[in-house]
């Protein structure tokens, strides 16, 4: 762990050099929409909406260097990161061969929006290696995979995925919301591209929308240009905000991870809780595969509640501390169905097929004392 956070630290806090007396401690905000062009120039103007300002540029470097990634551009949210991703790399015709372990939202953009560009979409589940394989036709251009997942934080292992990607030469573009660059990095594990929602962990504080994509310089290059076409840069503010959340990241993702051990350790012994899912509990389907690939198995756990939807509802209407809000990965602990957030438009078989039945609800847990989040949980759950 401490080789990452040293990574961390200088990819976060920047310098290895002594700084400047006199310069400012903290990153300055530079909020200005344009900048003054020198008469005759034809270098490229400045301009937020060309995500090309100062405040714009520092954020993306830092995001690059946890990624390890040789570029990185922000964009308007998780679901433009997502979105300008695929189109960077996707034709009408082409061929996507993605995960059916995904956020709805995802979901809806393949389902909704590549279908309409022509883009035709094959589901498989990645534990089944061979479909994967069978799926890859000769207009594939791309797969795509999100882990740890949402909302039953299933981890992928991209070993076999990016063999395939590679051996085809196809793209392997990775969501990797749920782990953030200090619990995994996707570019490490054989992906070509990684996307974030900053909204969650890298900015950590439940008041910025944002989204981030890393990879090759040229990738990036065509992800901003698709940026700027369609109208999705990140406003320096935002992009400052996350800035200034990542300078935590390292230290709140500790928290994260102990506190989500400890909640889910607990949650996993309760009887009105019908099962927990959590990378780091030994019965998760995934755990071998969490243990050896992540630095740390993250705040989110899924609760399926004995009772179905009433018995959640009743769960939901008595907790104190742990907010019921949709969104995640903030320092305050959040809950949320999914039946009604991220997977309202699947239809309940769908969800229960795919592991997370009505009366299942989805756990942040944030960088409160553990015990007071189980005594929030315990006093919701154990009055029914
Ligand atoms: C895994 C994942 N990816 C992408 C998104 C979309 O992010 P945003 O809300 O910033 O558009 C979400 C949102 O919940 C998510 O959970």
């Amino acid at each position: 762990m401490s080789g990452r956070l040293g990574r961390s630290t200088t990819a976060v806090h920047g310098v290895l050099h002594r700084r400047a007396d006199w310069s400012p401690v903290a990153p300055p905000l530079i909020q200005s929409s344009t900048f003054i062009n020198p008469v005759g120039s034809d270098e490229p103007v400045l301009y937020a909406g060309d995500g090309n300002t100062p405040t714009q540029l520092a954020v993306a470097k830092k995001y690059a260097a946890l990624e390890g990634a040789e570029d990185a551009v922000f964009v308007s949210s998780g679901m433009a990161a997502t979105a300008l991703a695929h189109l960077a790399v996707l034709r009408p015709g082409d061929h996507l061969v993605a995960s059916r372990w995904i956020y709805g939202g995802t979901k809806r953009f393949f389902d909704e929006e590549l279908s309409r560009l022509g883009i035709e979409v094959t589901y498989a589940s990645p534990d089944e290696h061979r479909l994967w394989r069978k799926s890859v036709r000769k207009q594939t251009r791309a797969l795509f995979v999100e882990t740890p997942t949402n909302p039953l934080v299933r981890v992928v292992d991209l070993a076999p995925i990016a063999k395939l990607a590679h051996e085809y030469g196809v793209a392997l573009l990775v969501d990797g919301t749920f782990a953030s660059p200090i619990n995994f990095r996707p570019l490490e594990h054989g992906a070509d591209v990684v996307i974030t929602s900053a909204t969650k962990y890298l900015n950590g504080h439940s008041d910025v929308i944002a989204g981030a994509v890393g990879g090759s310089a040229s990738f990036v290059e065509e992800v901003s240009r698709l940026m700027r076409l369609w109208g999705q840069a990140v406003d320096p503010f935002a992009a400052w905000l996350v800035d200034r959340g990542m300078r935590t990241l390292a230290v709140r993702m500790e928290r994260h991870n102990t506190n989500g051990l400890a909640v889910a350790r607990w949650a996993a012994t309760q009887k009105w809780i019908a099962k927990a899912h959590y990378p780091g509990l030994e019965s998760h389907p995934d755990h071998e595969v969490a243990a050896r690939s992540l630095d740390g198995f993250g705040g989110m756990i899924g609760l399926e509640l004995a009772g179905g939807v009433a018995a959640a509802e009743r769960f939901l209407a008595r907790l104190r501390i742990v907010t019921h809000a949709p969104s995640l990965a903030g320092v305050e602990s959040l809950v949320s169905e999914p039946r009604i957030t991220s997977h309202s438009h699947f239809t309940a078989e769908e969800r229960a097929a795919l592991g997370f039945p009505d009366g299942f609800v989805r756990l942040s847990c944030g960088i409160e004392d553990a015990e007071d989040i189980i005594g929030d949980l315990e006093q919701a759950g154990a009055s029914r």
